[in-house]
């Protein structure tokens, strides 16, 4: 029998990657309007900020970073190791459980059951849901990369591989949980409920030592793999520097696993950690510098292919936004500015820069180069369509960004203002007020890139009618990927 790759998989974890994004953004474009009119939802308990706030940030992060890296790695693991998945079984196994785990999520979300836990909110059994998906998920990859035909591990490997690993650790330590159950709960809900193993000050730190590695591992490795594949191929030119990726892929790993006190700043955790995380923070430059300019840098030479290709104009902004949140992130981690920014909208402002410019601009131009490979075709139905809706997001990002960004000082400005007796300048309430108009423009902001989604689902379905799905494509002979 030819040899062939599963490409069964990756389509159907990228289809869900929009499914997903429109539905992760909807729930944030309503959570945008519910700060400006919190009465929007009827005051119905199922659609409190409360609760959808954290469906939002599961939904974006985990149901549409995670789809799309889910497509993006097995993809890219095939192709540069020249061989079909481990198992189509196991592959199966994956994507159900994850859209399995995704409703389970929302569902419990909306009922307003959670840990309690940043980017950790779900109870335990999804926890247990999760850790079985994701070791399926581990021996799915590596056992593809163990049966490599090729010699070489590509860079972009290397990446999805240290994602994989750092995940399950996090998850497993930051979830180490005591079912209610145990304590003698007798109600429906009880029995979801859990109090984490870790009490005070080491509780806080095992989960911002997990929520910053959340960030590190799910928002920034994974993602350079995603890019360390696609970039060079959309551009059809190789890595500026192998090198590079190698020093930058070992530095960028081994910094992130200290940064996690920059949460904790001025908090109950002792001074010395705090400081730690805070020199982390700022060494975090460079090997994230090192990622962008590599990226941006492999350009070199084909400058002129990002007048006519949207899907590079994609990637590349993306890498710019990764190169301006991680220049913003270590400046925040520096205690004197941070004595500013936290609690106030600089902080979301810096959350999207990231989480929109850059994780979800690198995964939607991914998808344009996926989508229609998986549907037998050279290019998606429309080029034009992806050039409006990259202007839509990118005026969106910033529109978001900008008027966090002035919000954010704003605040914690006013917070601070005294007057010469020492009484504070401005009650809570009138610093809440001067958020108006920064929130609407957010608003504004948020549903272009919103909107821009729904451009991008026309745009798929077009392609999906026009060719026809692949399950198995022919691995090419002493090719490369
Ligand atoms: C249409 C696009 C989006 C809109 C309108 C939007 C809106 C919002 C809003 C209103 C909040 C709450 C802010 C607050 O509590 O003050 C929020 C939080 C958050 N969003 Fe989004 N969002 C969008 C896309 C995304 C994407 C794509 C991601 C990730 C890939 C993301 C990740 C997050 C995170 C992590 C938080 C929590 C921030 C924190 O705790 O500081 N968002 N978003
Ligand atoms: C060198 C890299 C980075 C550093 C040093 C850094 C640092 C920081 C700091 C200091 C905060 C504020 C903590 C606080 O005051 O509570 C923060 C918040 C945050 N950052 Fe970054 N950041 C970096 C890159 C990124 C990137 C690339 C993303 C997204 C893709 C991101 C996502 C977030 C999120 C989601 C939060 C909000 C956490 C919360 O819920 O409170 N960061 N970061």
């Amino acid at each position: 029998m030819e040899a062939t790759y599963n490409y069964k998989v990756v389509r159907q974890f990228a289809i869900m990657t929009v499914v997903w994004g429109i539905v992760g953004m909807l729930v944030g474009v309503l959570i945008a309007a519910q700060l400006i009119w919190p009465d929007i939802t009827l005051q119905l308990p199922w659609l409190s900020y409360g609760r959808l706030r954290p469906l939002h940030t599961n939904a974006v992060i985990f149901a549409f970073g995670g789809c799309g890296l889910f497509a993006a790695s097995l993809y890219s693991v095939q192709r540069t190791c020249q061989t079909r998945l481990l198992s189509d079984g196991l592959a199966s196994f994956v994507f159900w459980g994850w859209q399995l785990i995704i409703l389970s999520a929302a569902v419990s979300f909306v009922l307003g059951i959670t840990s309690g836990k940043e980017y950790a909110e779900l109870e335990w059994p999804i926890d247990l849901m999760i850790a079985v998906v994701w070791i399926a998920y581990a021996i799915l990859f590596f056992g593809t990369i163990i049966k490599r035909k090729t010699q070489h591990i590509y860079v972009s490997n290397w990446f999805f591989g240290a994602y994989i690993v750092t995940i399950t650790l996090l998850h497993v330590v930051n979830n180490l949980e005591l079912p209610w159950i145990l304590g003698g709960s007798t109600s429906l809900f009880g029995i979801f409920k859990s109090y984490p193993v870790y009490a005070g000050v080491q509780d806080a730190m095992v989960q911002w030592w997990y929520g910053h590695n959340a960030v590190g591992f799910f928002l920034t490795t994974a993602f350079l793999g995603m890019m360390y594949y696609f970039v060079p191929k959309q551009a059809g030119r190789p890595i500026f520097s192998y090198r590079l990726s190698v020093v930058h892929f070992w530095s960028l790993n081994f910094i992130y696993m200290w940064a996690g006190p920059h949460h904790l700043l001025y908090s109950a955790l002792p001074d010395w950690a705090q400081s730690l995380g805070m020199v982390f923070s700022l060494m975090l430059i460079a090997p994230s510098w090192g990622g962008m300019m590599n990226g941006i840098m492999t350009l070199s030479g084909a400058w002129h292919k990002l007048r006519t290709d949207p899907i590079l104009k994609f990637l590349i902004t993306s890498l710019s936004f990764y190169g301006m949140s991680t220049f913003e992130g270590p400046m925040m981690s520096v205690k004197t500015v941070n004595a500013l920014s936290h609690f106030t909208e600089w902080t979301v402002g810096h959350v999207h820069s990231g989480a929109l410019g850059w994780v979800a601009m690198v995964t939607i131009g991914s998808m344009y180069y996926l989508i229609p490979r998986l549907f037998g075709r050279e290019e998606m139905y429309s080029t034009r369509l992806i050039n409006v809706h990259f202007w839509w997001s990118t005026i969106g990002v910033v529109l978001y960004i900008a008027s966090m960004w002035i919000a954010g000082v704003a605040q914690g400005l006013m917070w601070r203002a005294t007057n010469a007796d020492g009484t504070l300048t401005y009650s809570f309430a009138q610093s809440v007020n001067a958020m108006y108009p920064f929130w609407t423009i957010r608003l504004v902001g948020g549903t272009m890139f919103f909107l821009g989604m729904l451009i991008m689902a026309y745009n798929v379905w077009k392609t999906v009618a026009m060719g026809k799905a692949v399950n198995d494509a022919a691995i090419p002979q002493a090719v490369h990927a």
